[in-house]
């Protein structure tokens, strides 16, 4: 286990735990987000595991229990890589936020999401030696930090589907951008769920139980589920509301920044797009004037499944206030809502609205 300094202009929301964002010209620069600039969400003190002692197990509705050591885990199943974009549920919250207020969530700004390449075995060749149960709907995995803002604390923990658990892409990982995973993103193995949020790949896992019901954990069974308006979640009963599954089609402009002062002439716009599930992107148009007239941006990366694509295009601005917006659209034909009013919710999550950037060409 090896740590990487981060990088002096993260844009730390909380210390304790640790909860700090990309800045945006670093996610803009690369399709591959560098370890040093990787987002970090933690609910949680960043355990303190020995990787020789550590242990996975494996059980619940399974036909043989395991217990793998991380040399057995390598040694036994065959190595997959894939690139992932993973995104945390909150990003750009802040934009619901100027909505109306969501006390004591992270204001997250576009900067919770990150793009790594990720090598480990695939969780379905561990589940295929274990033989799932005929009543497995689900997926579980526990982590092993305990975080005090779940009621009653506990470690942090999440499910997923059976099918997902077995389509092959969701991996138990070890490597990151072809580093050792380090300690703050999950070291020895995490849990990579490709197009699913965040929350769903568990750092530090130790446990992976197969069950006939989703995980009863507080972030699977509270956290981490869209409620409706009205809903105060802290009075609403565990199971309110949906819980938050595969990634609906995102886009953030990363430059120029919300505020600032351009020189009147060709500006080049860029930013990211992405859709979970299994959809990817496959345009995304952009708008110097609100959304009344669109232009197609260029896509920089290559479409696949699990990753986002970068993209730019050049408008010329004359003197004077412009908002540019953008909207993705994903290979499904589903496109972003216009406004963060629409998609509100009392926690949070999920903002998918276009992303709007005034700037002042002078
Ligand atoms: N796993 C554990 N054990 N504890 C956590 O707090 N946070 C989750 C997920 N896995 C979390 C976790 C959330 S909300 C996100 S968005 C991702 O990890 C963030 O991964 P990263 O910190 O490696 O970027």
């Amino acid at each position: 286990m090896t740590a990487v300094a981060k990088r002096q202009d993260m844009v730390v929301h909380q210390r304790d735990p640790l909860n700090a964002e990309s800045p945006p010209e670093v996610l803009g620069a690369a399709m591959q987000t560098p370890l040093d600039a990787f987002y970090m969400r933690n609910h949680g003190p960043v355990p303190k595991l020995d990787a020789s002692t550590w242990r996975l197990r494996v059980g619940g509705d399974v036909d043989c229990e395991l217990e793998l050591s991380l040399d057995k885990l390598q040694e036994r199943f065959p190595p997959r890589e894939l690139t992932a974009t993973l995104q945390c549920a909150g990003n750009r919250r802040a934009g619901l936020i100027a909505v109306r207020d969501i006390p004591g969530e992270v204001p997250w700004r576009g900067g919770a999401t990150g793009t790594a390449s990720w090598r480990g075995v695939a969780l379905r060749d561990v589940l295929a030696v274990a033989g799932l149960g005929s009543e497995a709907k689900y997926v579980a995995f526990l982590g092993a930090d305990v975080s005090e803002e779940a009621d009653p604390p506990q470690p942090f923990g999440a499910s997923i589907p059976r099918h997902k658990a077995m389509a092959g892409e969701v991996l138990l990982a070890w490597q990151m951008n072809g580093r050792p995973l380090t300690p703050l993103h999950g070291a020895p193995l995490r849990v990579v769920v490709p197009g699913y949020i965040g929350a769903r790949s568990v750092k530090w896992v130790t446990e992976i139980t197969a069950r006939a019901e989703p995980s009863e954990n507080y972030f699977q069974a509270s956290a981490y589920r869209l409620l409706t308006p009205e809903l105060d979640p802290d009075l609403a009963p565990p199971g309110s509301g949906v819980a938050l599954g595969a990634i609906a089609v995102n886009a953030d402009i990363l430059s120029p920044a919300d505020g600032s002062t351009v020189a009147a002439g060709p500006i080049e716009i860029i930013g990211y797009a992405f859709a979970g599930g299994d959809r990817h992107i496959v345009r995304v148009d952009v708008s110097d004037d609100g959304g009344a007239r669109w232009r197609q941006a260029e896509l920089i990366d290559p479409p696949a499944p699990w990753a986002w694509r970068r993209w730019r295009v050049t408008f010329t601005l004359p003197q004077g206030r412009h908002q540019i917006v953008a909207r993705a659209w994903d290979s499904a034909a589903a496109t972003q809502p216009e406004r963060a009013e629409h998609v509100w919710n009392p926690k949070g999550y999920a903002n998918n609205a276009w992303p709007r950037v005034n700037v002042d060409a002078v």
